[in-house]
């Protein structure tokens, strides 16, 4: 029995053993057929060795995409087969680069990154990496030196890339080339080398392109990942993945050593493949190859994709170490055959990737970005985050002090061919517990192998993936990492111990004056607090502070109160409690920090602190309260005050009101009001009060007054020219503002402002209703573009336009739109589902070179201006503010909201006096959009292709009025009789005091100009320069109606106001209403088209 027992055990053994064998060797052929079957894809031999046009043809079908997202046509899209072998030439001339020095390269990135990191204490990893490697790439193939390119320049391009990317994988049809991307490309190019011309030419947009996508696209990712990775994940678990390295660069150009450092690269390329799928299209005889295959697809089967994630992760391949970080596994002969077949990072032949094929172009480039990044963004003293070893460097790189690299977050994947779905392996923390997690997962993938899948269809797509990543590249947080990267938070931040060290003290200081809350008082924080040579240090100012405060008796609310930027739950209240009417004269912070300017001027600095309470309810007398809080103010912030209040409710009204800490000394009632929730519908119609060019010394401010008198508006928009810095020249006693000079400081400015705010129109204005308002030049100075203005510039002009932003900060009611932008004043405000309201900034952002002096392409720089503006990439905006204006119209109007009105400083529309020599419909200005040309036909373009309707331009600036239909004159018919083929409308408001640009001039006289004017500009429906005043909006969700007020004395104070015209939008029309003719064929002055004005 026992016998029988042992024998049939040992029979069954062995017959185990024998299954279990004949398994083992079934499974391995199963592989080593898949590894075959992706090779074939790849090689294109699944379509029985076709001939070059049709290999070509198989792959462009595919990559269709690229073209339509990129306008490119190169090796990798096209089906010509001359085209492809030009690409190929012109390609390998790019990689033999003679005369190229891999030190350089990384001396190139290390001083990119250095820079970088120089003022900043957050940086986005995954956007840095990217412009390190679009900068490092653009000098070695097109000798652009990275420090004549604008980083905002690499930041657009890299984003309109990813972003294109991202909208080719998820909806390819339609998509245009981005005119954004081309454009910055084209400003790129302008900076290539003589040599580089020479040989290639100039190159079309398209063409730099189509050179630039292979290289920079194939590495930032594997650039970004293989860092991350090796020296933050997994250095603990193989610390010669770093050592290898040690000695880059001066490895370089010795072949022993670098080969050891090439295999980190060569690691790095492995798990995080730039091309994870191969794509190519079904060819008829296909199904005869794939021997996985049995049922050839139909032609609207999904493409063919060569799986090379898989190829080069699968634990079947690769042992059970297969997702961890390994470069010994590089090592001499330890590749196993299998392993050497599935490793094909730069394909295979025929069409294997020329970085890849002898030269080692590719894993030296990715080495090299790989070190430059590891060496400069590495604690070297043995504690690298995430618990990483020390790296021995060899002394001539120091890295780059107090930078760590925090939350880089992300997980790796690949096909678990048993279960034809992907594992995910998070890779948080240290990544050998991400391994250690993963070898058990799903009952082991390593010991099966089924079915396997020969094609796949890309899975990371969805809308909600796209949504998702680009929200957080809109927090400026997110690695738009495709694939690997599916929880994409990657920052690097800095520290030092000096920082620490100043935090500590600060906080310990703070807690000397316990009950002080400074940082409730947003004023500190303006305008930024991430950049403290702008904000107020609030660690200082705790610091200073002895606990004196200031008596009730001893302070004032003298510039009243004021809000703003309304959301639908909270608003900015602002106001001023101060010792003084005056203004602080130096912006000087305690503990010696260097002060900008210091006026002799002025109220000195103050170690005393104001407190102060603000409330706000829904009943004037603040019974019901909904929020509260108080704050300190000092002289650091000019005594200003801002709170955010919250928890308020959509649309409704509230009433607000500060006091000195525990007294009754309370400042005016205010009123505020919130805006709509997103999605509400709004059940009356929505009214604004429009207002531009606000010079106090050229008359009184009548119309701010009028509609709070009238109480006949909601909000109040303001398009810039709050304030003037000029001299005071006023012929009205008590209208010349402090200081009596131009404004240069920041006690000027302040002062300036300070001044401004004593007007009772004013004050009457900012204490009724919400403000939004916006700069135009003269919050800073006279035709104020990105780097100077009419009469200042470089360090002058750039420590003036620091004062003003400043002041302008402290002094308005609105919120800082990013902190990580100091400059950031554009912003959206989403008014249920009526309108959006895009405020713009086409003045101090980002503003190309504009004319300071002359006009009409005469005297001053006018004639270089001239020259400029038919340059496609010049912009008034600048691009990132181009890419989110886009943005929010597209968005704007697939959500629905009925209207999109932008708030923008200057003339949209062309206009020409038809009398300049040259051309007769040559513009006058140039200093409006007139001068920027290519960034006034993209708007056109989004909204033209966006078929984007509804859409009212308000301008300001002009002190005259202007409506217009928007017509795309040149590309677009239009008929100025019905409005035909127009875009939308734009309604531009004269000023509110400062003067007309025909002077006084009678008003018959005014009217025969504008009369002129009307007659040479087609779209300009109506004009006036007679009047001074303010327009008011209607809003509703059938139509909008535009009533513009002229102030007939602005010399005296009163509130006197008339009609002078009044228009009409209907919904879906994109033009002014004819009833019968436009403005109802009637106004009181200026000059109507196919209208009448009253002659007095
Ligand atoms: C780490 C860097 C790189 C990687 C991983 C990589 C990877 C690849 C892969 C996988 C392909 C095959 C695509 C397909 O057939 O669908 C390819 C093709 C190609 N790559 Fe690269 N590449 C890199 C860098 C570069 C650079 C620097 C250049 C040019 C200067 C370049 C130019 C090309 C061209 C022209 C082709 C098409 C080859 C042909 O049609 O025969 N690549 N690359």
């Amino acid at each position: 029995m026992l016998t029988t027992t042992l024998v049939s055990a040992a029979a069954l053994c062995v017959v185990l053993q024998v299954t279990l064998f004949f398994r083992r060797q079934w499974r391995a052929r199963r592989i080593r057929e898949w590894v075959q079957a992706q090779r074939r894809i790849a090689s294109f031999q699944y379509a029985d060795s076709p001939e070059i046009d049709e290999r070509l043809r198989l792959r462009a079908v595919e990559n269709r995409r690229l073209k339509a997202a990129f306008g490119i046509d190169n090796s990798l899209t096209t089906s010509s087969p001359s085209t492809h072998k030009r690409f190929l030439q012109t390609s390998n001339g790019l990689l033999s680069g003679k005369g190229r020095s891999w030190e350089q390269l990384y001396r190139r990135a290390e001083t990119f990154l250095k820079q970088e990191t120089q003022d900043r204490a957050r940086l986005p990893l995954a956007q840095t990496v990217r412009c390190m490697v679009l900068a490092v790439v653009l000098s070695d193939s097109f000798g652009v030196d990275p420090a004549s390119i604008p980083r905002r320049d690499l930041v657009t391009v890299t984003e309109e890339i990813n972003k294109q990317w991202m909208l080719s994988k998820c909806d390819p049809d339609g998509l245009a080339p981005s005119a954004l991307l081309n454009a910055t490309i084209a400003s790129i190019s302008r900076h290539m080398a003589p040599q580089v011309v020479a040989r290639h030419g100039e190159g079309a947009p398209e063409e730099v392109l189509g050179l630039l996508m292979p290289q920079y696209e194939t590495l930032w990712r594997v650039v970004l990942l293989t860092f991350a990775t090796a020296y933050h994940h997994q250095p603990a678990a193989h610390p010669d993945a770093v050592q290898r390295t040690a000695d880059v660069p001066a490895c370089l150009g010795d072949p022993a050593r670098e080969k050891e450092a090439l295999k980190l690269a060569k690691e790095g390329l492995r798990l995080y493949p730039s091309n994870k799928h191969l794509y190519r299209a079904h060819a008829p005889s296909h199904a005869s190859n794939l021997s996985s295959n049995p049922n050839p697809k139909p032609k609207s089967a999904p493409p063919l994709a060569a799986d090379i994630s898989t190829l080069h992760r699968h634990p079947s391949i690769w042992g059970p170490d297969a997702l961890a970080f390994r470069p010994a596994r590089f090592d001499g002969t330890s590749l196993t055959e299998l392993q050497r077949e599935a490793y094909v990072p730069f394909s295979v032949r025929p069409h294997r990737c020329p970085a890849g094929a002898g030269n080692g172009f590719g894993e030296l480039m990715v080495l090299v970005l790989v070190c430059a990044l590891g060496r400069g963004w590495w604690v070297a003293d043995g504690e690298g985050s995430d618990g990483g070893v020390g790296l021995e460097t060899d002394g001539d790189s120091e890295g780059f002090p107090g930078i760590e690299v925090r939350e880089v977050r992300f997980e790796v994947r690949y096909e678990d061919l048993t279960l034809g779905r992907q594992v995910k392996v998070p890779m948080n923390g240290n990544a050998g517990e991400g391994c250690r997690g993963s070898s058990g997962h799903a009952g082991n993938p390593a010991t099966k192998i089924g079915q396997l899948p020969t094609r796949t269809t890309p899975t990371w797509c969805s809308p909600r993936t796209f949504f998702r990543a680009h929200q957080l590249h809109q927090d400026g947080m997110a690695a738009i990492v495709r694939d690997d990267v599916s929880a994409p938070l990657a920052t690097v931040r800095k520290t030092s111990s000096a920082m620490l060290c100043r935090l500590t003290l600060g906080a310990l200081a703070a807690a000397s004056v316990a009950k002080a809350s400074f940082d409730r008082n947003l004023a500190y924080s303006s305008p930024s607090r991430r950049h403290p040579s702008l904000a107020v240090p609030l660690t200082h100012v705790s610091k200073r502070q002895t606990g004196d405060m200031f008596t009730p008796a001893e302070v004032n609310f003298t510039h009243g109160v004021a809000s703003g930027d309304p959301y639908d739950d909270s608003v900015i209240l602002w106001t001023r409690l101060s010792p003084t009417a005056d203004s602080v004269a130096s912006d000087m912070v305690p503990e010696g920090v260097v002060p900008i300017y210091d006026d002799a001027e002025g109220a000195p600095p103050s170690s005393k602190a104001a407190c102060l309470e603000f409330k706000i309810g829904t009943d004037e007398a603040l019974t019901n309260v909904v929020d509260q809080g108080r704050a300190y103010t000092t002289s650091d912030v000019d005594y200003t005050a801002k709170f955010e209040a919250g928890g308020l409710q959509p649309f409704t009204t509230y009433y607000y009101q500060f006091n000195v800490c525990d007294s009754d000394k309370a400042s005016p009632l205010g009123r505020t009001k919130t805006i709509p929730a997103k999605t509400q519908k709004v059940d009356k119609n929505i009214r604004l009060a429009v207002y531009s060019c606000s010079n106090y010394p050229a008359g009184y401010f009548n119309a701010y007054g009028n509609p709070a008198r009238k109480d006949s508006v909601d909000y109040v928009l303001h398009l810039g020219d709050y304030m003037y810095e000029y001299e005071p020249d006023s012929s009205l006693p008590d209208r010349n503002p402090s200081p009596n000079r131009e404004t240069y400081s920041l006690y000027d400015y302040r002062a300036r402002l300070g001044s401004y705010r004593t007007d009772a129109d004013l004050q009457l204005s900012h204490g009724r209703f919400a403000w939004i308002p916006v700069w135009d030049d003269h919050e800073v100075a006279n035709n104020a573009w990105r780097n100077g203005s009419s009469n200042s510039s470089g360090d002058d002009f750039r420590r003036r336009k620091q004062a003003a932003v400043r002041a302008y900060f402290e002094w308005m009611p609105l919120r800082q739109a990013d902190l990580d932008d100091s400059l950031r004043i554009w912003r959206g405000f989403a008014f249920g589902t009526l309108f959006d309201l895009a405020m713009l900034d086409t003045r101090n952002y980002d503003r190309d070179l504009t004319v300071l002096n002359g006009l009409a392409g005469i005297g001053g720089n006018s004639a270089e201006v001239e020259k400029q503006v038919g340059w496609q990439n010049r912009t008034i905006m600048g691009f990132a503010q181009e890419a989110w204006l886009y943005g929010q119209l597209r968005e704007s109007s697939a959500r629905g909201a009925a209207w999109r009105v932008i708030g923008n400083q200057v003339i949209f529309s062309r206009m020409t006096l038809g009398i300049l020599p040259g051309q007769l419909d040559k513009p006058f200005n140039r200093d409006q959009w007139d001068g920027y040309l290519a960034n006034r036909d993209r708007v056109y373009r989004c909204l033209d292709e966006g078929r984007i309707n509804n859409t009212v331009m308000l301008s300001g600036d002009s002190h005259a009025s202007w409506v217009s239909d928007l017509a795309w004159l040149g590309e677009r018919d239009y008929d100025e009789d019905t409005g035909r083929g127009a875009f939308g409308v734009e309604l531009a408001g004269t000023a509110v005091t400062s003067s007309s640009p025909v002077g006084s001039t009678p008003k018959f006289a005014a009217n025969l100009l504008s009369q002129w004017l009307v007659g040479q500009n087609p779209e300009l429906q109506w004009q006036d320069l007679f009047y001074r005043g303010y327009f008011e909006m209607s809003i509703g969700y059938d139509a909008m109606h535009a009533t513009f007020y002229g102030i007939p004395d602005v010399k005296k104070r009163s509130a006197d106001e008339v009609v002078v015209a009044r228009f009409q939008i209907n919904n879906g029309e994109n033009r002014l209403a004819r009833n019968p003719t436009v403005g109802g064929g009637r106004a009181k002055s200026g000059a109507l088209k196919n209208g009448r004005v009253d002659l007095f």
